[in-house]
């Protein structure tokens, strides 16, 4: 849909020290200098925001917390806020990754609590959501993503023409395993998520809403995934780590 500007963004976990994600930041943005019809993100780690919100100033590239506790602030040992998130520079939070649903006890309620706190305070919130192997064998991939934009969703309002939400699809087992969905496996669930989004949000903004595919997103197949009308944009692992190869992601077309 051209509405949609796609947009490629970067989850760089949990690697780099400041000093080498301030570096690979400002490699970045000398790279994608001058790409245009693309937005660019980048979400390092905590340590890593001042840092590279420095490195990037004067770029287009916008930058993103991986994570947040959705009370602005209190006795939350090792948290950090959507406030204090929003005061180092980012424009954008990624919500629910499956990393944090697997290990760190993440729920669609929890989800949902935190982008309360992301749209409180101005924050877009990237909403991650996708199946295990074990769900798409027992074919349970789309009561799997209805239940968690369902949940992660709940009773949030959006203003039309909003593009505060950003969904990102990525199923658990393609995620840093180089098996990547099939297009045809990606433009399926990104429609149903469409679907559900309608019926959560309103048509026009299930229709201006980007969905991004995540899971082993490389240069060779970045322009593939891209061809199918659902598909919006990226959100890249392991190929965003390095700035060369990550350019080339965001120079798709
Ligand atoms: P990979 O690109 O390494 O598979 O990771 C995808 C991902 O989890 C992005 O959030």
């Amino acid at each position: 849909m051209d509405t949609r500007t796609p947009l490629i963004a970067g989850n760089w976990k949990m690697f780099k020290t400041p000093r080498e994600a301030a570096r690979d930041a400002a490699a970045l943005a000398k790279l994608v200098q001058g790409v245009e019809g693309v937005d660019v993100m980048i979400a390092p780690t905590f340590v890593c925001l001042a840092p590279v919100a420095q490195a990037l100033e004067g770029s287009s590239i916008a930058l993103g917390g991986q994570n947040l506790h959705w009370e602005k602030e209190g006795a939350f040992t090792g948290e950090i806020s959507a406030p204090m998130l929003k005061a180092v520079g980012c424009s954008h939070v990624i919500i629910g990754h499956s990393e944090r649903r697997q290990y760190f006890g993440e729920t669609d309620q929890t989800v949902n609590q935190k982008i309360r706190a992301a749209l409180d305070v101005g924050l877009k919130a990237v909403l991650c959501v996708g199946e295990t192997e074990e769900e798409r064998d027992q074919e349970k991939t789309l009561n799997v993503l209805d239940k968690q934009l369902k949940g992660g969703l709940k009773d949030i309002s959006f203003s039309s023409g909003d593009d505060t939400l950003v969904v990102a699809y990525e199923p658990v087992w393609a995620i840093g395993t180089g098996k990547t969905a099939t297009d045809e496996q990606a433009q399926e669930a990104h429609a149903y998520i469409r679907q559900v989004l309608a019926v959560l949000l309103g048509k026009e903004l299930a229709k201006s809403t980007r969905i991004l595919y995540g899971g082993s997103v490389k240069p060779a197949n970045i322009a593939q995934l891209m061809s199918k009308p659902d598909i919006d944009g990226g959100l890249v692992g392991g190929a965003s780590l390095d700035p060369e190869t990550f350019s080339q992601i965001v120079r798709f077309q």
